[in-house]
């Protein structure tokens, strides 16, 4: 990839974040941010072009999603976000009506680069991109659990009083209520989190209640400023590097289930490999207890699949 272009439909509170750090972090060469609202696409690059005298030359455009035709990669944000109160899947049939006229133009563009979704309901709009494409499952990711991967990590180092980089722990499913942390695999400082956690004072109950406050972390912050963008973004800037540098990265994203944990036809959180290809889906080798949740969780987002009109 010579030339790293990536257009990026929605330039909310998650869309412009993503640009800023895409753009301070010199992932891109040019980004083109397409919005229903021209204005604040077309001033968020002025405003993100001088970013660039800082780090490099970027060049950051307002657009349409034509220009999508020779991107590598399209991000999607754009959507009604939740309201204090409502759950991530009480936004299904709004969002879908706007996915739809996004993805469609983009790949009426001829665009043949990876999607990268992070609107919510996550897991059910990933889904509906790779029906709506048509493109090989390895070429739409998910931000999925990747954000309560990421706040499950926090909340273990604050309690175990360790470093972030020392936990390796994944939220697995979906990127909403049925989720579940998968504790029997975790590790901190290399050691079984469970035994960790013993030998350091920490019950299975106050890991029930770390798992249950990663799950209404992104609630909490809702009703406390209204939207919650700085981790799904730096999600989105992450896999976008990734891509870019051909990284082999292993994250907890939205990726296709086929066959894994013995679900098909549905995109939630699971470790996947990411690089220029795209995303290829892992099976963590989880206990009983896990596999039955996350089989219990990948069913239910499946029926509102299902449901959904796509
Ligand atoms: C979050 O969990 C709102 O899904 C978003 O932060």
């Amino acid at each position: 990839m010579t030339h790293k272009k990536v257009i990026l439909a929605g330039d909310g509170a998650v869309g412009s974040s993503f640009a800023f750090s895409a753009i301070q972090q010199h992932l891109v060469d040019e980004l083109v941010i397409v919005d229903t609202k021209p204005g604040k696409s077309n001033g968020d690059s002025l405003d993100l072009e001088d970013v660039t005298a800082f780090n490099g030359n970027v060049d950051v455009h307002g657009g349409s999603y034509s220009e999508a035709s020779d991107a590598d990669i399209a991000v999607i944000t754009a959507g009604v976000p939740r309201k204090p109160g409502e759950s991530r899947l009480d936004l299904v049939n709004k969002n879908m009506t706007i996915l739809k006229a996004i993805v469609e133009p983009i790949v009426q563009s001829g665009f043949h680069g990876i999607f990268l979704v992070s609107a919510n309901p996550v897991d059910v709009l990933t889904t509906a991109t790779a029906k709506l494409s048509g493109f090989p499952k390895n070429r739409i990711i998910g931000t999925g659990t990747s954000l309560d991967s990421a706040r499950l990590q926090v909340a273990l180092a604050h309690t175990l009083g360790v470093s972030v980089l020392e936990v390796n722990a994944y939220v697995l499913g979906e990127h909403g209520d049925s989720e579940f942390a998968a504790y029997d695999e975790a590790t901190v400082k290399d050691q079984p989190l469970r035994k960790y956690a013993v030998d350091h004072g920490i019950t299975n109950a106050d890991l029930d209640q770390i798992e249950a406050d990663v799950r209404t972390k992104g609630g909490q912050i809702i009703s406390q400023k209204g939207a919650t963008f700085y981790g799904v973004a730096t999600s989105l800037a992450t896999l976008t590097k990734a891509i870019f540098n051909n990284e082999n990265l292993v994250l907890s994203v939205g990726t296709a289930l086929d066959g894994e944990y013995g679900i098909s036809g549905v995109y939630c959180g699971s470790p996947a490999i990411i690089n220029r290809n795209g995303a290829t889906t892992l099976t963590m080798p989880l206990s009983d207890s896990e596999l039955e949740k996350m089989q219990n969780s990948a069913a239910m987002l499946k029926q509102i699949v299902e449901q959904a009109a796509i």
